[in-house]
């Protein structure tokens, strides 16, 4: 991994972010309608649309905030991209890490100014900017991507996001197993970052490149990827206990007293899953509580996969209930009750 060069004028991309528009800025436009369109701005260039259009020279100059009319009488509202825009509306190779979901990494993996972070894959580069924003200039990330056309890809995203090469970057092309190794001595790095179809295949690079108490953090799309990794990271036995979760973040809507949820969102994105790196020799301490019974088993039963099982007796009370003619003298709304009929409860009945 490289030492990074700290930049003389602030932290890396902050000075283009800042200010008056200026040539090559891009811009976000909101027309009445909410509808996004962006533009990087040139001199003497156009935004058309089948309503008019208006110079980018209109907007060269003026503070963000600023709003431009169009020839055909429509009002734009210009303002820089935010990072979840940019990543948002960027070109994609591979599916990207969605900003709800970097938030999540950039705060449970405890990602903080100054740390030696690696990453893979990159894909787009969606994720590789929210890391490199929180390691700072001082920083370091190594991003690792198989693929060479993804990674020019996310070197595009990147480099156009921070108007550049950012100090603490390094991309490498090639297998996360092999790259690794090479690239950083063995207990050197502070966090890693996995987003790829099978992260179990990299537990063992991983486990030799993290320090002790450095974090893994993996994200992965389904619950089958999500429990074959939580199974091999308990294997590996270099690694504390995992924890996983998955977060939804509903929009709401705000229209006088029309306050109420969205009735669309993103219902999945991802599950992440995170675990520390033992000290070394350190055995890992014994679970506390134990799985549950047939829990890693090859025949499931409904109590393995936390499903309440219903007991004979109710089955064929549900069963009369449904089959037979109320007798005469039944309270209303409540058919006969036998002599070994439980209390009714809420809980019961369930
Ligand atoms: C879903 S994409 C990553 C998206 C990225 N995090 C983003 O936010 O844009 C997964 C990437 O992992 C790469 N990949 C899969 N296995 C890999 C490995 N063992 N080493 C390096 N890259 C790998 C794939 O080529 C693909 O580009």
């Amino acid at each position: 991994m490289t030492t990074p060069e700290v930049p003389e004028h602030g932290p890396t991309g902050a000075s283009q972010r800042r200010g008056p528009f200026r040539v090559g800025d891009r811009v976000q436009l909101t027309d009445p309608r909410g509808r996004l369109h962006t533009i990087t701005l040139s001199p003497g260039a156009t935004f058309h649309t089948h309503r008019g259009y208006f110079r980018h020279d209109d907007l060269i100059g003026a503070p963000e905030g600023s709003v431009v009319v169009s020839t055909g009488d429509v009002a734009y509202l210009a303002l820089r991209p935010l990072l979840a825009d940019y990543v948002l509306s960027m070109p994609r190779g591979a599916a990207v890490v969605y900003p709800k979901d970097a938030g999540q990494i950039v705060a449970m993996a405890d990602i903080y100014p100054g740390a030696r972070v690696v990453e893979a894959g990159v894909g787009s580069g969606a994720l590789t900017m929210s890391l490199l924003r929180a390691v700072g200039d001082g920083g370091s990330l190594l991003s690792i991507e198989r693929r060479e056309d993804f990674a020019d890809i996310a070197q595009g995203n990147v480099e156009g996001f921070f108007g550049g090469p950012h100090p603490a970057w390094e991309l490498r092309i090639g297998d996360l197993a092999d790259v690794l190794p090479t690239a950083a001595p063995r207990g050197s790095v502070d966090r890693v970052v996995l987003d790829m179809l099978a992260p179990w295949e990299n537990l063992d690079v991983v486990a030799d490149a993290l320090a002790p108490g450095g974090v893994l953090i993996a994200y992965v799309a389904t619950a089958t990827q999500l429990s074959r990794l939580a199974e091999d990271v308990r294997d590996d036995g270099r690694f504390t206990e995992p924890s996983a979760w998955e977060s939804m973040v509903r929009g709401w809507h705000l229209e006088g007293l029309a306050v109420r949820p969205e009735h669309r969102m993103i219902g999945h994105t991802g599950f992440l899953l995170t675990t520390r790196r033992m000290a070394d020799g350190v055995p890992v301490p014994l679970r506390r509580r134990r799985p549950a019974k047939g829990a890693y088993g090859e025949d499931w039963t409904e109590e393995d996969l936390g499903e309440r099982t219903v007991s004979d007796k109710k089955l064929r009370r549900v069963r009369r209930e449904l089959g037979r003619a109320r007798p005469a003298g039944a309270a209303a709304g409540r058919p006969e009750a036998d002599a070994d009929d439980e209390v009714p409860s809420a809980e019961a009945e369930d």
